[in-house]
């Protein structure tokens, strides 16, 4: 059975883009491989984090994991900083990558861009290498992620074909899962930028614990072009293909069907139908998460899970110390 790892961040509360993009395929993957599944709370640090927010944010995530349907009974669930292996191997893979291509990173070169190198901090410059040590820390074969993320993916791979070369085989080399559609939800107001839980226009997103008439408003607001038709043109036509793309994996219906069905009709019909369909689907997954969120089963599975990762992950760092010579050999 193939092993697969996906972690989302707890930087902000998650959005519908992180549903479509990874977590719904966390949920259909869970069946058939054998998947580890994290609250990378070490990966919010690199920029500033309230404590308590943190804290809250990181149990919220694992609430809306077990919400939208993910199974401890099928997956392992736990919170990055509670394995130190995820730290411990990311010192070591750091040696083993090169400045110049954690400079090349787009997400790193995108905000140094647009706030300056010197108050980033160096967590978020090595940020790809822990992301890296997460990965393969356990033997992964499957990285499901949405677009975004596929650069750093790629550099983990690079990262494998470099410490194996150096010191034998030692790790996996982890294949990309990037889904067709969904890969890359867009901003609402602005569907040229990706849909992201730190834009400052809270009418760009749709936050899965949204109160459900503001989702309805977000949407019936959603910026479409002049010309009404229900039409998928990413790049003529960005705010309906957008739409258009969130309607296609909520329920399934190609594109082209949708296209078909929505022939004559304008913009409005659409949005309102949308709306509904976004709606129905978020509010059964508020139900579950509202059950779940202060639960001590919720503890337990986090707990169980962390031991799970623990065992393995200390396994892979014992063999990576001694590939590389790190602590001493006990005289018999
Ligand atoms: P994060 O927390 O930013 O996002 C979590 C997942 O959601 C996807 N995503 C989107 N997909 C489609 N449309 C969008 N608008 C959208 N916004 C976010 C992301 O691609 C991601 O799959 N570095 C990662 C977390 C991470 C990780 C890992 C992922 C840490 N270690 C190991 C995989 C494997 C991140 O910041 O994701």
């Amino acid at each position: 059975m193939s092993r697969i790892f996906s972690g989302i961040k707890p930087s902000g509360d998650l959005t519908l883009g992180n549903y479509l993009g990874a977590l719904k395929n966390f949920v259909a993957l869970q069946d058939e491989h054998d998947c580890f599944f994290c609250i990378v709370d070490l990966h919010a640090i690199t920029v500033a984090q309230d404590r308590l927010e943190l804290r809250k944010r990181t149990k919220d995530i694992a609430a809306l994991y077990l919400a939208c349907g993910l199974d401890p009974n099928k997956a392992t669930i736990f919170i990055q900083s509670e394995v130190p292996g995820h730290a411990q191997l990311s010192w070591m893979l750091e040696c083993q990558t090169y400045y110049g291509e954690l400079s090349r990173m787009t997400q790193f070169k995108d905000k140094s861009l647009k706030d300056g190198t010197a108050g980033l901090s160096s967590g978020l410059f090595t940020y790809p290498v822990l992301m890296a040590s997460d990965i393969l820390l356990y033997d992964t074969d499957i990285v499901p992620v949405g677009e975004d993320q596929k650069q750093h993916v790629e550099l983990t791979r690079d990262i494998v074909d470099r410490f194996n070369n150096r010191y034998g085989d030692t790790f996996v080399k982890p294949d990309l899962f990037i889904p067709k559609v969904g890969a890359r939800i867009m901003d609402l107001q602005d569907p040229t930028k990706k849909m992201s839980k730190s834009e400052e226009n809270d009418k760009g997103y749709i936050l899965l614990l949204d109160d459900l008439n503001r989702i309805k408003k977000k949407i019936m607001s959603a910026k479409t072009d002049s010309d009404n038709l229900i039409k998928f043109d990413k790049d003529n036509k960005p705010g309906i293909s957008n739409l258009l793309s969130i309607y296609s994996v909520i329920t399934n219906k190609s594109i082209e069907s949708l296209e078909e069905f929505y022939v004559g009709k304008g913009y409005g019909d659409f949005k309102k139908d949308l709306a509904e369909v976004v709606v129905s689907f978020i509010q059964p997954i508020q139900d579950r998460y509202n059950e779940i969120r202060n639960s001590k089963e919720l503890d337990d599975i986090l707990d169980e899970g962390r031991d799970l990762a623990n065992k393995l992950a200390f396994k892979k760092v014992k063999k990576v110390e001694h590939k590389i010579g790190l602590g001493r050999k006990r005289k018999k």
